[in-house]
């Protein structure tokens, strides 16, 4: 079949189950008003929230809140941002931004999430892992909800513009009734790479994961108090649709090892493997499945991508995530990545862990001990500085990575 018969196919997949009259993936248009935003912890990943921030027609750096003093001077001057504080209080007293982007080490986030929340901001988002005790995520998420701000979730892969078009796909039925879900890869890191896999599967799955049963090692890795090295096999109970098997080992998708996560129907498998989810339907000659043209819609935004020199070609899915976290706090549209997923997958990787430490045995959610905690890796929880693997000047200077 040709490339256009594909797309012509596709489309009209998309359109009949109405797909057509879903709103644009490309995002509302900005308004000329500027939303004033303001960046806590502004190391690594805080310098990519950075650039796209600055990048956008309708949002402005207006502070900077950044614990480490030469850091702090180095990204003031590399994003021409005079309000520079070193903690989320001091910026608060003097500036109240619209937006707040969190991107301290997940130890620090919710004081600062919760502080933002209070201060009376419209939108605050952070990254993953959010947290590591539940009742410190349920802390944030009910922060936020009580003040009826914004909580979006930050660079994951879920806000990918065809990762949510496949999901809207999947929940409007294009595909067919699904038959089966598989999460692949899911270990080393449950709490911190792991959020992808939960967050991707929640969206295709249009479910909630209700209960787990869990087999996971080796077993000193079951013992410590972060996911180091925690390896998990699976099997969840979805609160709508097939079960989901889990296994802990990366497959074989074609030549590389990869991770991710599978839906299958009668005649159709999205896949998505960190990258743009493929779609096979039917069968080629040999009796294998056929991977399909998906005709995803364009995403205007990945423009930004061309016009900043310090993004990645990678970075489309932390453009979408912040375009998404905008357009919901001007227009009260959908998050492509929440507070409340992060939390939803913090809560799953607990269950994983602690279905195993029971002898395997089956854990609903919600968990009722929201006293239980899973902590990720240093690196994540307590930030370079803290764990030898400093940003340099030059690279906090220039924006490389
Ligand atoms: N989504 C992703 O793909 C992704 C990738 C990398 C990192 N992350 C997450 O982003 C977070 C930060 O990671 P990073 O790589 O930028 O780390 P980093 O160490 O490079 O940067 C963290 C910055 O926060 C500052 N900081 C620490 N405590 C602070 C506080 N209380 N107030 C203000 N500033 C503070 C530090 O001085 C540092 O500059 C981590 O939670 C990590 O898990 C996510």
């Amino acid at each position: 079949m040709n490339i256009n018969r594909r797309r012509f196919l596709s489309q009209s997949l998309a359109a009949s189950a109405g797909l057509a009259g879903l709103p644009s993936l490309a995002g509302v248009r900005p308004s000329k008003e500027k939303y004033r935003v303001g960046i806590i912890g502004c190391g690594r990943m805080g310098q990519y929230f950075a650039e796209v921030y600055r990048a956008l027609p309708d949002t402005e750096l207006v502070a900077i809140a950044e614990w480490n003093p030469e850091r702090r001077k180095i990204v003031g001057e590399r994003f021409g941002v005079k309000a520079l504080f070193k903690d989320v209080n001091a910026m608060l007293k003097e500036v109240v931004p619209d937006l707040a982007a969190v991107i301290t080490p997940s130890k620090y986030m919710k004081e600062a999430v919760i502080a933002c929340a209070e201060a009376g901001v419209k939108g605050v988002s952070t990254d993953k892992p959010m947290a590591a005790r539940l009742a410190d995520a349920d802390a944030m998420v009910e922060a936020c909800r009580k003040r009826g701000v914004v909580f979006g979730g930050g660079n994951l892969q879920r806000a990918m513009p065809e990762i949510q078009e496949a999901g809207q796909r999947l929940n409007a039925g294009a595909y067919g009734q699904p038959l089966g879900m598989a999460v692949h890869g899911f270990g080393g890191e449950i709490s911190g790479g792991g959020c992808q896999h939960i967050s991707v599967l929640r969206l295709f799955a249009g479910a909630e994961v209700e209960e787990v049963m869990a087999w996971a090692g080796p077993p000193e890795a079951l013992r410590q108090k972060d996911d180091k090295g925690l390896n998990v096999n699976a099997l969840f109970r979805m609160s709508r649709g097939p079960d989901c098997q889990v296994f802990g080992l990366t497959q074989p998708y074609g030549t590389r090892q990869l991770s991710g996560v599978d839906v299958w129907s009668e005649d159709t498998l999205v896949r998505w493997k960190w990258a743009k989810p493929e779609i096979y339907q039917g069968t080629d000659g040999s009796g294998s499945r056929r991977l399909i043209d998906p005709g995803y819609r364009p995403f205007s935004w990945r423009r930004i991508l061309d016009q900043v020199p310090g993004l990645r070609k990678g970075d489309d899915y932390l453009v979408a995530s912040i375009r998404s976290f905008v357009d919901a706090v001007r227009t009260g549209s959908e998050l492509w990545i929440s507070g409340q997923d992060l939390r939803q997958a913090l809560e799953v990787a607990i269950a994983c862990k602690v279905s195993a430490l029971r002898g395997n045995r089956p854990v609903k959610l919600p968990l009722k001990d929201r006293a239980l905690a899973l902590y990720p890796r240093p690196y994540r929880w307590l930030g370079g500085d803290a764990t030898e693997n400093p940003q340099s000047t030059d690279d906090a200077a220039g924006g490389i990575l």
